[in-house]
């Protein structure tokens, strides 16, 4: 065993700057004594919803929500069927549920393991009604298929870029190609908030109004319910320590981009395979992963060297005992139940030192 460590990812605020700025946030709001829905939501829309490229923006309380009401308020609900990876975290997948709709699982491609247009296609029945491509790890799907199919088939796109905050696509913000991109701020993405906190970007005024509502318990005006809204809102603290943190997300994008360069260039050769990316698109890194006919080896491995790893996602969703019910079993999306069992996702965080990164390659290059 060595008795160095290294973190699969570090969420300590070790930039003196950055914490007085999340500091002087927090300050600022107690001393407001304004905590939800008020100016420090309203300035954090307009900042992020210019870096998702979109008109508008709608904070809501965590990256789930955005997905469940950008479905319902694009009308989609109980009787309708909407059709995304399995390859993802299966909040993409109970956000869709929550929506009333069922959840109809696609395949992935082999290579870059984003959803495969051809699977979509193969799903399409008279029920569906929208598809919520997942750009996993970072990495853009193939939205000029997914969007055609979208428009030949009259089906809603709600992107799933919870993982791809900066992220691009034939130079289009990821979050800005379908009817509503959503984001989340869990702590560990790569905008993260000190809790939960979500949001929709959209070109749709209409919809951004519908969005406003549902969140806050479907209000029309204050005491008139219109819809059977949810209480879903971005609070202002979390609003402002965004607001602090938002000005570094491309340096920090940069910097995963770079340690994963780093990564790629030192595997190239040997049997790790890292996941492929789309040449059109800059990638937001939110995770390095490699593929490996022995997945178990290779975590033990790193273990006993100190470093750690994990697995995004050892089940895929439709085999989840949630979802036993959907009768989507084993064998119904084989490319993306044979990825789950050869992924293993690598150290990688904007605060990794190089010290850190050098000793990652270099035991990994020990193995070959
Ligand atoms: C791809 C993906 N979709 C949806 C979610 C759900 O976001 P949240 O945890 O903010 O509800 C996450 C994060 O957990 C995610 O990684």
């Amino acid at each position: 065993m060595s008795d160095r460590t290294v973190r699969f990812n570090d969420l300590a605020l070790r930039d003196d700057d950055l914490r007085r700025d999340i500091d002087e946030a927090i300050r600022r709001v107690i001393a407001s004594s304004w905590y939800v829905l008020g100016p420090e939501v309203e300035a954090f829309e307009e900042e992020f919803r210019r870096i998702s490229g979109t008109r508008h923006g709608v904070g809501v309380a965590s990256g789930t929500d955005a997905i469940s009401l950008s479905l319902i308020a694009l009308g989609v609900g109980p009787g309708d069927e909407v059709i995304t990876s399995p390859l993802t975290a299966a909040f993409t997948a109970l956000a869709i549920s929550r929506s009333g709709a069922r959840p109809v699982f696609a395949d992935v491609e082999n290579d870059t393991l984003t959803l495969a247009p051809q699977s979509v296609v193969d799903r399409i029945t008279s029920r569906t009604k929208a598809i919520v491509p997942v750009h996993l790890y970072g990495n853009a799907c193939d939205m000029d298929a997914l969007l055609k199919l979208a428009e030949q088939h009259g089906l809603h796109v709600v992107e799933d870029a919870c993982q791809a905050h900066g992220a691009s696509y034939h130079n289009k913000p990821l979050g800005s190609l379908g009817q509503a991109g959503t984001f989340s701020f869990y702590p560990t993405k790569n905008l993260g908030a000190l809790g939960d906190g979500g949001f929709i970007a959209t070109d749709d005024a209409e919809l951004a109004a519908r969005l406003k509502s549902l969140r806050n318990g479907g209000q029309s005006l204050r005491y008139v319910h219109e819809a059977i809204g949810f209480n879903s809102r971005l609070d202002e603290l979390q609003a402002a320590v965004l607001r602090a943190k938002l000005p570094h997300l491309e340096s920090w994008n940069e910097r995963r981009r770079e340690i994963s360069a780093r990564y790629v260039e030192a595997l190239e050769g040997s049997a790790l395979a890292p996941v492929a990316m789309r040449e059109s698109a800059v990638s937001a890194r939110h995770l390095f992963v490699v593929r490996t006919s022995s997945p178990e080896s290779l975590e033990k491995y790193l273990g006993e060297q100190g470093i750690q790893t994990l697995v995004h996602y050892p089940v895929p969703v439709h085999l989840q005992p949630a979802y036993r019910g959907l009768e989507q079993g084993e064998g119904s999306c084989p490319v993306a139940e044979a990825a789950a069992k050869s992924i293993v996702s690598l150290p990688l965080y904007p605060n990794m030192t190089d010290d850190d990164v050098d000793y990652v390659i270099d035991r990994l290059r020990a193995i070959s």
